[in-house]
C-alpha cells in the first residue's frame, strides 16, 4: 500500500483507466478487442455514464496485478495464478453472503489452500458498491468484560460490540468465537450473517515435543481472507473484493497470538516450557516465541493445512523480485512488512532495501 490513497470519487478516473488499458494490452496481448478500439469504448462510456465496465479478462488481470503491487506482501511469487471470481452481479446481502461462503469453500479446499479473490460490484456514480465491516471473513470475537479486559481477540473488541448492537446474541463461549459477517449494501441496512461451521477450518495448536502446550487450548483459522480493502483497477474502486492466500507461520505465532494488544500469550507459553521469567536476560520471551512458531507450523502440517515458514517464503520473495526485474518491472516493497517478525536477520530479505512506490492496480484501506 502506498502512502497516499487515491480519491474515492465514484466517477472513474480517465487517466488511470487509460494507463491500465495500455498496460493490460501490453501484458496480455491477443485481446479480441484491439487497444485503440477499447480505449474509444471506455472514453465514450466514461463521458456518457461517469464510469465503465471492465471485461472479465481486464478484471482478472487487474486483480492479479493489484496483488503483484501489494508492497506489504511477501507471498507475491504466485500473483499470476490468483483465482478470480467475478461477483459484480450480486447485489442482495443474502447473495453476497452465499458468494462469500463459496469463496471460503474454494479457498480452503480441504486444507490445500488456494489464493482466491471475489470481486463484487464497484462504486458507480450515485451508487456505492457493497461492503463488509469485518476486516477478514473469519475473525475471532473480542468480548469486552466489565473491567475492560477482553476475552478473545482485543483487535475485534469494537467490531464485537457493533455486531451486538446489530442484534448478535451468541453467548461468549471462549477466546476463539467466530464473528458473524456484517454486510452492508446501498439498498439495505447492515445485515448479520453467520458463517456455516463446516466452512471454517481451524487448527488446534500442539507442540511436537511439549505435550503441555496443547493444554492452552490454542487454535487458529486456516485461511486469512482480507475483506476490508478496496481494490482499485483502472480508475474504478471495488469496495468489496475479499482475497486470501495461505498463512505464513509467523503471522499467527509471532503476532496474532503474541502481540501485547492481541492474545499476549508469551507468559503462558513460557510457563508451559518451564522457563525462568524473572529476568529478561534468560531470553524466555524469545525461547517461548520460537517454540510457539514450531508448534503452529507443526500443527498446520500435521492437519494437512497449507502454511509456509518464513525462511522459504523469504527466498521465494527474492526469486519473485529477480523474475519481475527480468520482465523490466519494479517490485514495490515495504521493508518493515516484508522482513518477518522473527529471526529477521537470518532471512535473506533483511539484507537489502526496496523501492516502495504506489503502483496501481492495488489494494487500499478503506478511509
Ligand atoms: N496477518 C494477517 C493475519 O494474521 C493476514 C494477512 C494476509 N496473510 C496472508 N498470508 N495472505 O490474519
Amino acid at each position: 500500500m502506498g502512502p497516499e490513497a487515491p480519491g474515492t470519487g465514484t466517477v472513474a478516473d480517465r487517466d488511470e483507466a487509460e494507463e491500465f488499458l495500455r498496460r493490460f494490452h501490453t501484458e496480455q496481448p491477443g485481446s479480441p478487442v484491439p487497444f485503440r478500439l477499447r480505449l474509444e469504448q471506455v472514453r465514450a462510456a466514461i463521458d456518457a455514464t461517469g464510469t465503465y465496465r471492465h471485461t472479465t479478462a481486464e478484471l482478472a488481470h487487474g486483480a492479479r496485478v493489484a496483488w503483484r503491487n501489494s508492497s506489504r506482501c511477501i507471498g507475491r511469487l504466485y500473483w499470476n495464478s490468483l483465482r478470480v471470481l467475478d461477483r459484480r452481479g450480486a447485489t442482495a446481502p443474502a447473495d453476497i453472503h452465499r458468494h462469500l461462503c463459496t469463496h471460503l469453500r474454494q479457498a480452503t479446499n480441504g486444507g490445500r489452500i488456494r489464493p482466491v479473490i471475489s470481486v463484487f460490484a464497484p462504486d458507480a456514480p450515485g451508487r456505492p458498491g457493497p461492503r463488509v465491516w469485518n476486516e477478514q471473513l473469519i475473525r475471532y470475537a473480542g468480548h469486552r468484560r466489565d473491567d475492560g479486559t477482553v476475552l478473545g481477540d482485543p483487535r475485534t473488541a469494537d467490531l464485537t460490540e457493533a455486531v451486538r448492537r446489530l442484534g448478535w446474541q451468541a453467548r461468549p463461549r471462549g477466546p476463539f468465537d467466530v464473528l458473524p459477517l456484517v454486510i452492508e449494501t446501498f439498498d439495505d441496512k447492515p445485515q448479520l450473517f453467520e458463517l456455516p461451521k463446516e466452512l471454517v477450518l481451524e487448527v488446534a495448536i500442539t507442540h511436537p515435543d511439549v505435550p503441555r502446550l496443547a493444554e492452552l487450548g490454542l487454535r487458529w483459522h486456516a485461511v486469512p481472507v482480507i475483506s476490508n480493502m478496496r481494490l482499485r483497477i483502472g480508475g474504478i474502486d471495488y469496495p468489496l473484493a475479499p482475497f486470501n492466500g495461505w498463512y505464513m507461520g509467523t503471522e499467527i505465532a509471532a503476532r496474532n497470538l503474541v502481540d501485547d494488544a492481541r492474545y499476549n500469550l508469551l507468559p503462558a507459553v513460557a510457563a508451559c516450557l518451564g522457563l525462568d521469567t524473572t529476568r529478561e536476560s534468560s531470553l524466555w520471551r524469545d525461547r517461548a516465541l520460537v517454540e510457539l512458531n514450531v508448534a503452529v507450523l507443526h500443527s498446520f502440517e500435521a492437519a494437512g493445512v497449507r502454511i509456509s515458514d518464513h525462511h522459504g517464503e523469504s527466498r521465494r520473495f527474492l526469486d519473485h523480485l529477480a523474475r519481475e526485474e527480468r520482465q523490466g518491472r519494479t517490485v514495490p516493497a515495504d521493508w518493515s512488512w516484508i522482513v518477518p517478525p522473527l529471526s529477521g536477520g537470518i532471512t535473506p530479505v533483511f539484507h537489502r532495501y526496496y523501492d516502495n512506490v504506489d503502483q496501481r492496480p492495488n489494494f487500499y484501506p478503506h478511509q
